[in-house]
């Protein structure tokens, strides 16, 4: 097994998401104290380690962080620069050198995921790999077959447990909190199942527009970008059976064993809509085909969730920002005594994810000669204060040689599985407005079934206006 690592090497630390997140995070662990090895940053740039430190303290102040100095000054200390070409040995032997006998490195690569491959290659060919683990971004592939081929390539040098495949939204507090609020709550985990559930909707919206991503946006769309990996991860953790042990595969067992059970989308059982003004953004193609939204049904088949569809729905410029998962519980026979559309009007739970995580039971109420909706709401930062941000939380767990958040090789093959079918036949585009919540038609797939319900929005749960 491999344990705790005692040394960092970022690859691409001048890139855009080291400066977005990597080097705020590592200076944020360094301000709670929860560094503790030296960071090697790797990239093509000729400069110098003060110069990667300068670098550094600009990405952390304009990230929003106060920058104290003392904690930065005990950071920059960590740092060391190394130049060179990821497909040229001598970069490797300057690594090498650096790394020194006996250290236990993980190697975080911060790079377009074609270089995965000849990077990892390098590194075992230059005997890095031994003590070491790997870390990497997604996309993890671009379809069944592509991450089939990527884990084949890098499972040939790498043992699964030296693999780790970041996903952000595993390091989102929300997200970790849903097994143990599904598993430490009888009042929960008594109402999670088909029992009582009639449909889930997990809703991702996002009030900004791809503006500076055209480019690589256009290659991708919402179901590679956030479906196939965020959503389905959500997904699996919302609906697995409880882990029976307490190390990281038991979890990771669950999920893959869940998402074994979703069943290949249906391309009829899928909306995707484009909103208008995306073609016009650089780097787009005038005539793409590309989904900024996508909405579709999910069906498992097991004992639990059989005959409970599963709503997703992700998108670009919707008129919020929220992400979360709201299960809609089954109607309240007819009674006499209640009005008919409370009797109508469901129960819901819902886990907000973003902004300002929580969670929320919507009730019925009599109210007078008629009823309302009222809500029992929990504000997770109010009751649980600050939490780790999701790549403070990933950096310090792989560090830690914790890996219960990364995505193990059987899930990621079986989330593609999933989505596989929309992409060898993508269903119609249809086009919507900016600021609109996606196309007219993705209402229709919830046929039979409540319509999607508007995002939770506002803090302390009031909906705003
Ligand atoms: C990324 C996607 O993985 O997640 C982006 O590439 C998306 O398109 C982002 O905006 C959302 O992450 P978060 O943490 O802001 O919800």
């Amino acid at each position: 097994a491999h344990g705790a690592k005692d040394l960092l090497v970022v690859f691409g630390i001048t890139g855009d998401l080291a400066r977005k997140m990597t080097l705020r995070a590592l200076y944020r662990l360094e301000r709670r104290q929860l560094l503790d090895c030296r960071v090697i940053g790797v990239a093509s740039t000729e400069m110098s380690t003060a110069q990667l430190v300068e670098h550094a303290r600009t990405a952390v102040a304009d990230s929003g962080e106060t920058l104290d100095d003392a904690v930065f000054r005990r950071f920059a200390d960590r740092l060391t620069y190394v130049h060179g070409d990821v497909l040229d040995d001598a970069l490797y032997a300057r690594i090498a050198d650096e790394v020194g006998p006996g250290a236990k490195p993980l190697f975080y690569l911060e790079m377009p995921p074609a270089l995965f491959g000849p990077i990892v290659e390098h590194l075992g060919a230059a005997g890095l790999l031994r003590d070491a683990s790997v870390a990497v971004e997604k996309p993890f592939g671009h379809d069944l077959a592509s991450a089939r081929e990527l884990n084949a390539r890098l499972r040939a040098l790498l043992d699964e447990d030296q693999l780790l495949r970041v996903d952000h939204f595993l390091g989102k507090e929300p997200v970790i909190e849903l097994e143990y609020l599904r598993f430490a709550n009888p009042a929960l985990a008594g109402l999670w199942d088909r029992g009582s559930v009639s449909a889930v909707q997990i809703t991702m919206a996002e009030d900004f527009g791809v503006e500076d991503r055209g480019k690589f946006y256009d290659a991708v769309g919402a179901l590679r970008d956030v479906v196939q990996n965020h959503l389905l991860q959500v997904l699996a953790l919302v609906a697995m059976e409880p882990p029976a042990g307490a190390d990281a595969d038991s979890l990771r067992d669950k999920k893959a064993e869940l998402l074994k059970a979703v069943r290949a989308v249906d391309p009829a059982q899928c909306v995707r809509g484009q909103y208008d003004g995306y073609r016009q953004i650089p780097g787009v193609a005038h005539d793409s085909q590309t989904e900024t939204f996508v909405a579709l049904r999910l069906e498992i088949d097991n004992w639990r969730w059989a005959e409970v569809p599963f709503f997703l729905r992700a998108g670009k410029n919707m008129p919020v920002r929220a992400t979360e998962v709201r299960l809609m519980l089954r109607r309240a026979p007819r009674l006499p005594f209640l009005p008919s559309p409370a009797q109508a009007e469901r129960n819901q739970i819902v886990l907000r994810i973003d902004p300002d995580p929580g969670l929320r039971l919507q009730l019925v109420a009599q109210d007078g000669e008629s009823w309302r909706p009222v809500h029992l709401d929990a504000s997770f930062a109010r009751d649980l204060g600050e939490p780790l941000e999701p790549y403070e939380r990933l950096l310090h767990s792989a560090l830690a040689g914790e890996h219960s958040l990364f995505t193990r090789e059987d899930s990621v093959e079986e989330s593609w599985r999933i989505v596989q079918p929309l992409i060898d036949a993508p269903p119609p585009l249809h086009s919507y407005q900016p600021g609109s919540l996606g196309p007219a038609e993705a209402q229709q797939l919830l046929h039979g079934h409540p319509g999607w319900h508007q995002p939770w929005t506002g803090s302390d749960g009031k909906q705003p206006g």
